[in-house]
């Protein structure tokens, strides 16, 4: 694909992400051959910072970037640099934007960008509409010369009514074409390859079903705590930080029928059928049975001694805020109906792992009768990460006599791809609106199915004195409850144990 000349213009430049991910993401899209013959980036804060000192924090002396630099590249390390360019908005976000437009024309002019822009937004959400409305007075959502799109990062959103706020927000100024909400699990590869693993073989989807798929389950642990986001954490939760997003978003890819093309269009349709078939749950009751929340509480593991969430900083010190969430629900639709789907996320679990398993029913008539196959199902596993690649268990004879039968493994690891260069999310998820494939991102109807099924779920949690938040120590699989939420013996994997 061809990539057009462009700006790349950063509101929220001087914050955390732009230095993390952003600006290591260009650099390698720059690395790797794949940024236009004319391209600049300007980024924009209410910092007041020259050129050179934004330089100097999110390449040359920044802690994200030096991993990726090796000594003796400093020409090359410079001419990266000289394309990055700053400019202070003033005190306020809500400004006057004639100094930002001006600068926008200029460096336009001057280093042949063809009126080709990208705005994005690395601003907490309420900035969203203003910084879209002032861009648009100063006529930049124009597209009769050259194009112009926005990325807007997450939380889309805190509730259904604000996701719905803020895409009307936005939709006053730009078209719903030029905007990119970013996901970043949409930029792994492994998500990707679910489409792939679905739609470009012949030997699953015929047993994608109902027929053949007991149930589904997602596992999303991380093994940290909340770090030093104590204070956005809190009012946001693992359900709303986690789920509500990345892992609908895995969820959609899962449950979507095939799309007609791979087009961005013909794919978001299928996810957005997806998303709305999910069976919302209203009642307390089953709100009750189908949800959990927990908070990892201090631990002492392997001689070291793990903080409580409320002991984090800037938790409030009775929160009830989930770092773990355990969700299991239908899926109303033809192909779905009554497969349970269930899935987890959860931060302090003895391990980062994020992985789909998909069981399949057992054999209608076990004739191996002293084999324990029913217990142990055919399973198609999915690792998201790390380790990403996809296994198939199944059942072999045990040499011998009679017919004992043992599980095998069948399996695929990215990692012996080993000439392929796998790109970073944020450095695919970029290239992509680059070249305006939005295929990777998502649709205002997508977001917004999701939060109508998360919604109850908050309301429940926040507002029915009856929900508990279990504690579960730090280094551990999260509650017993969670565990109980699975039926019968077949109970939770956990990868590695
Ligand atoms: C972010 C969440 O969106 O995803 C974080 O805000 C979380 O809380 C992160 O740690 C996980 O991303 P990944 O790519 O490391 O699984």
């Amino acid at each position: 694909n061809k990539t057009a000349n462009q700006m790349l213009v950063i509101f929220g430049a001087s914050g955390d992400l732009t230095a993390r991910k952003l600006v290591p993401a260009i650099f390698n899209l720059y690395k790797g051959k794949h940024l236009p013959e004319k391209f600049v980036v300007l980024g924009a804060s209410r910092s007041n910072l020259s050129n050179e000192e934004f330089r100097k924090k999110v390449v040359h002396e920044s802690k994200y970037l030096k991993e990726r630099v090796k000594e003796g590249q400093e020409d090359f390390i410079k001419a990266f640099s000289d394309k990055l360019f700053y400019e202070d908005l003033g005190k306020d976000y809500d400004t006057d934007y004639t100094n930002i437009a001006k600068r926008i024309k200029d460096l336009n002019e001057k280093y042949g960008t063809e009126d080709n822009f990208i705005f994005y937004f690395s601003t907490p959400p309420n900035l969203y509409e203003v910084i879209a409305k002032n861009l648009s007075d100063q006529g930049l959502n124009d597209e009769t010369k050259g194009w112009k799109r926005l990325i807007v990062e997450k939380p889309f959103g805190y509730s259904l009514e604000t996701a719905q706020g803020l895409n009307k927000g936005l939709q006053k100024y730009f078209n719903e074409s030029q905007i990119y909400r970013i996901d970043h699990y949409l930029g792994k590869e492994t998500v990707q390859n679910l489409l792939v693993t679905r739609f470009s073989n012949s030997i699953f989807e015929p047993l994608w079903n109902r027929n053949y798929i007991h149930h589904v389950e997602i596992t999303n642990a991380e093994s940290v705590g909340v770090e030093k986001r104590g204070g956005y954490y809190d009012k946001s939760g693992a359900l709303r930080d986690m789920f509500q997003n990345h892992l609908l978003q895995i969820v959609s890819f899962i449950v979507m029928e095939p799309p007609i093309d791979a087009s961005a269009e013909a794919i978001r349709n299928e996810k957005v059928k997806a998303l709305k078939s999910l069976r919302i749950m209203i009642e307390e009751e089953t709100l009750a049975k189908n949800t959990i929340r927990g908070q990892y509480i201090a631990s002492d593991a392997n001689g070291k001694h793990v903080k409580g969430y409320r002991e984090e900083d800037d938790v409030h010190p009775q929160s009830m805020t989930e770092t773990y969430a355990a969700i299991k629900f239908y899926v109303d639709n033809w192909r779905w109906k009554d497969v349970p789907f269930y899935v987890r996320t959860a931060k302090r679990m003895p391990t980062k792992v994020t992985e789909v398993v998909i069981h399949f029913e057992s054999p209608h008539h076990q004739i191996f009768k002293d084999s324990d196959m029913n217990n142990k199902d055919n399973k198609l596993i999915i690792r998201i990460q790390p380790d990403e690649g996809i296994m198939i268990k199944f059942g072999v004879k045990v040499p011998g006599q009679g017919f004992k039968v043992e599980r095998a493994n069948l399996d695929f690891y990215y990692s012996s791809l080993s000439e392929t260069n796998v790109m970073e999310a944020y450095e695919r998820l970029l290239l992509d609106a680059m070249q305006g494939d939005a295929t990777l991102y998502a649709r205002a109807d997508e977001v917004e199915a999701a939060w109508s099924f998360v919604d109850p779920i908050l309301n429940y949690w926040e507002n029915s004195p009856d929900v508990r938040t279990y504690g579960y120590s730090a280094g551990v699989w999260g509650p017993k409850n969670g565990d109980d939420l699975i039926e019968g013996s077949m109970g939770w994997r956990n990868p590695g144990e």
